[in-house]
């Protein structure tokens, strides 16, 4: 049996090791990747520490790959050997239950599967994935360039997309990590008036780079009171992993706003007065499915947008981790696994 490197935790809170498995068959459905690149989103977290009621160990972790079909099973109709995909966070559902036959894939409660989580995910050489959960990655794209697309790409982009704003109003990002600064990104090219919040000075010039307009720093200034300076937001994407930071801009919404809860934080309070005076709204937002993340990838080739990215090669994992959790990487981790 050919064997492959793959990166596996044992049990929440191990370290990662890297070993050797066999190369993993494709049952029906499903295809074979030989993965090329695979972002490490903060979302990994779950699988690494546990936290997360559905991962079963050993796991795999990553949700944001890239790679070529190498493989492809009975009962797959659209994918062929040689094909770029990519898959996200959502590996699939079960398509026949009433609310996948109303299109609401979240809602299946029959079978879902999530990447890294319930499966195995994309730090390894070789994965499997079902075949409704790859997106066709467009050539204009690296490999690189296209993994955190996948699941910080899709997840802004398809929030910003469902949030109710419309060009030329207000939109905030709250956190410029891996998500935030996609976020920016995508509420720029959309036509919004995009600020950019995040702690500190020191990424205010790669804020107003990536295409924010106005910038907050969160630590010098009440970002409530800045936002309602510029007229009150009618969107703000909080992707900020702390509840407290999330509960300080609420004050900054405009009449109807919305803060779309995007960050795993904890705990999060909000002041009902706040809801009530202001009609304002708070809704979380999940990912998306494999055609929304389709359509990031188009978007994102049709206006520009790129993920910055910082690389290691696959034995490099834990340090690749490492930066990603210190805040400090600008602004994705990216494990390069096959060119
Ligand atoms: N809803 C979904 O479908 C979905 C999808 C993917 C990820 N997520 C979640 O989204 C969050 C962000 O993921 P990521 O990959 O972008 O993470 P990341 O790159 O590590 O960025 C973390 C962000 O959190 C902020 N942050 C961290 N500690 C903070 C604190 N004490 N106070 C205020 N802000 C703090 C940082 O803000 P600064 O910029 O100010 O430093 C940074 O922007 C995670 O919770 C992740 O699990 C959710
Ligand atoms: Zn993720």
């Amino acid at each position: 049996m050919a064997k492959m490197r793959a990166v596996q935790v044992s049990q929440p809170k191990a370290p990662f090791e890297i070993v050797e498995r066999e190369i993993p068959e494709p049952g029906p459905g499903s295809v074979r990747i030989k993965v090329q690149a695979c972002g490490i989103c903060h979302s990994d977290t779950l699988t690494r520490e546990g936290t997360f009621p559905l991962v079963t160990y050993p796991r795999v972790p990553g949700h944001e790959v890239v790679g070529v079909v190498d493989a492809v099973a009975s009962g797959v109709a659209r994918w062929t050997p040689g094909q770029r995909v990519g898959v996200g966070w959502h590996g699939g559902n079960c398509g026949y239950c009433d609310s996948c036959r109303r299109g609401d894939f979240f809602a299946c409660r029959t079978f879902t599967a999530i990447t890294g989580i319930t499966y195995d995910g994309g730090y390894a050489e070789y994965m499997v994935a079902r075949a409704d959960a790859l997106a066709a990655v467009p050539s204009e794209l690296s490999p690189v360039e296209a993994a955190p697309l996948m699941c910080a790409g899709v997840t802004t982009f398809n929030c910003l997309r469902n949030s109710g704003a419309r060009p030329g109003e207000l939109v905030a990002v709250l956190g410029l990590g891996g998500l935030g600064h996609l976020g920016v990104q995508f509420a720029a090219r959309a036509g919004f008036r995009a600020v950019a919040i995040a702690r500190g000075k020191d990424k205010e010039s790669l804020a107003r780079e990536l295409g924010a307009r106005h910038y907050i720093d969160s630590q010098a200034q009440d970002p409530a009171a800045e936002l309602r300076n510029l007229g009150g937001a009618k969107v703000v994407l909080a992707t900020v992993t702390n509840g407290d930071a999330m509960a300080a801009v609420v004050g900054g919404l405009g009449a109807n706003g919305t803060l779309m809860v995007i960050g795993a934080a904890p705990s999060l309070t909000v002041s009902p007065g706040h809801l009530i005076g202001g009609c304002l709204s708070v809704k979380g937002w999940y990912s998306g499915t494999s055609i929304d993340s389709q359509d990031t990838l188009a978007f994102s080739v049709l206006a520009g947008v790129r993920s910055m990215n910082e690389t290691f090669p696959l034995e490099r994992v834990a340090d690749a981790y490492e930066r990603m959790l210190s805040g400090r990487a600008r602004f994705r981790v990216v494990l390069t696994i096959s060119s």
